[in-house]
């Protein structure tokens, strides 16, 4: 594998795969993202021009869409609305972009029988009661909760159908929350660290209670590569790194890295529909593909990830009055 389509390369997690294959592969790049407010240009500063183009345009643009996948071996299809509070205030990209688009990029690799790779959520099997032992697997029925992750499971099935009905070279990954560079500021995590970094209390939803499973990005970039080389056509992968921690307890540990009390935090309304937990067992993965994440702790993450936003405000600033304002006009 030569060259590679990523769409949504200019944001979080496509750009961290970006910088990934820069640093562990030979691989050339073209990146096709829209630049939307959760785009942004910046974060692929610095990179090898020889190894990496860059395509401003939408992934529903069929003509672009052909063009550029007729010069690669494979698409990995990162592009999407990605943010839950988003898609409740307003569905209609959420539909445009997560279906429209994938249905886009499904016609043109099946006319040029190039491999597809689809990045998906593990939100699209709703969520999992508290303190029981249950974990989502590939055999988990969808039953999405919002309308970002009925987008993104509409998505996933239009590939399934893809493959069965027109032999179509995919394979699909679910993976959990991501923590890392570069995620914009509206995500839990990182809206956190910079309202602590500017003087502005951390916003909790309701009780807080609620669990997510963290992994750090790269983790989840280098499952995605394993994938992509090794991966059985047709199959979807779950990628998680035992990561289960509470809203609160997050909080908690961002105020206490930047030298807070651990209680100076706000609850605020919660998210309507809020899923209670997520949890991903990534058998399957670790033991057909031989993956493990390399993150050592959470902790040890959170502590980068705080020092990472900390040497960035440049990159996360001119964002921050817009996004809190949003928020702000939820009660939240
Ligand atoms: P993000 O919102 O940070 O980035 C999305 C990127 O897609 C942006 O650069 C944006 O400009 C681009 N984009 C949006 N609409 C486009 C369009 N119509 N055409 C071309 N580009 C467009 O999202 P992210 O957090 O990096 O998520 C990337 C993918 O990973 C998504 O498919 C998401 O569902 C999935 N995912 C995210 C997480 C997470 O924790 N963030 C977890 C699991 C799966
Ligand atoms: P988020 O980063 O939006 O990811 P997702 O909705 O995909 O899980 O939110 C993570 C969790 O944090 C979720 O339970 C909602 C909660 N949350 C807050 O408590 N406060 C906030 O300011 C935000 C943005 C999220």
């Amino acid at each position: 594998m030569d060259t590679l389509l990523v769409t949504g390369g200019a944001g979080f997690i496509g750009a961290n795969f970006v910088r990934w294959l820069m640093d562990q592969t030979a691989v050339r790049v073209t990146v096709l993202d829209k630049l939307t407010y959760a785009g942004n240009r910046d974060s692929l500063a610095g990179l090898p021009g020889d190894r990496v183009e860059f395509v401003r345009g939408d992934v529903c643009d069929a003509e672009l869409v052909e063009r550029l996948v007729a010069g690669v071996d494979a698409v990995v299809h990162f592009a999407a609305e990605s943010h839950n509070d988003n898609s409740l205030n307003d569905p209609s990209p959420f539909i445009q972009t997560n279906l429209v688009g994938t249905y886009t990029l499904l016609q043109a690799v099946r006319r040029h029988g190039v491999r597809y790779h689809h990045i998906s959520t593990d939100e699209v099997y709703g969520d999992l009661e508290l303190d029981v032992p249950t974990r989502f697997t590939e055999a988990t029925p969808y039953n999405p909760s919002s309308p970002y992750s009925a987008s993104k499971a509409g998505s996933d099935l239009l590939v399934r159908a893809w493959v069965r009905s027109f032999d179509v070279q995919a394979t699909l990954s679910n993976c959990s929350n991501n923590y890392g560079p570069y995620q914009h500021i509206e995500k839990f995590i990182p809206r956190q660290i910079t309202n602590v970094l500017c003087g502005l209390r951390p916003k909790l939803y309701g009780s807080g209670a609620n669990v997510r499973d963290w992994i750090h990005v790269d983790d989840h970039n280098e499952a995605v590569w394993t994938i992509l080389n090794r991966g059985q056509i047709g199959q979807t992968y779950l990628i998680g790194a035992d990561g289960e921690r509470d809203n609160r307890q997050v909080i908690e540990d961002i105020l206490t890295l930047l030298g807070r009390p651990s209680d100076d935090y706000d609850l605020v309304a919660d998210r309507p529909g809020h899923d209670l937990r997520y949890a991903i067992d990534s058998t399957k993965l670790r033991q057909e593909l031989g993956w493990s994440p390399r993150y050592p702790s959470f902790q040890q993450g959170l502590a980068a990830t705080i020092e990472w936003y900390r040497q960035h405000e440049d990159w996360w600033r001119p964002a921050k009055e817009a996004t809190e304002a949003k928020y702000a006009q939820q009660g939240q």
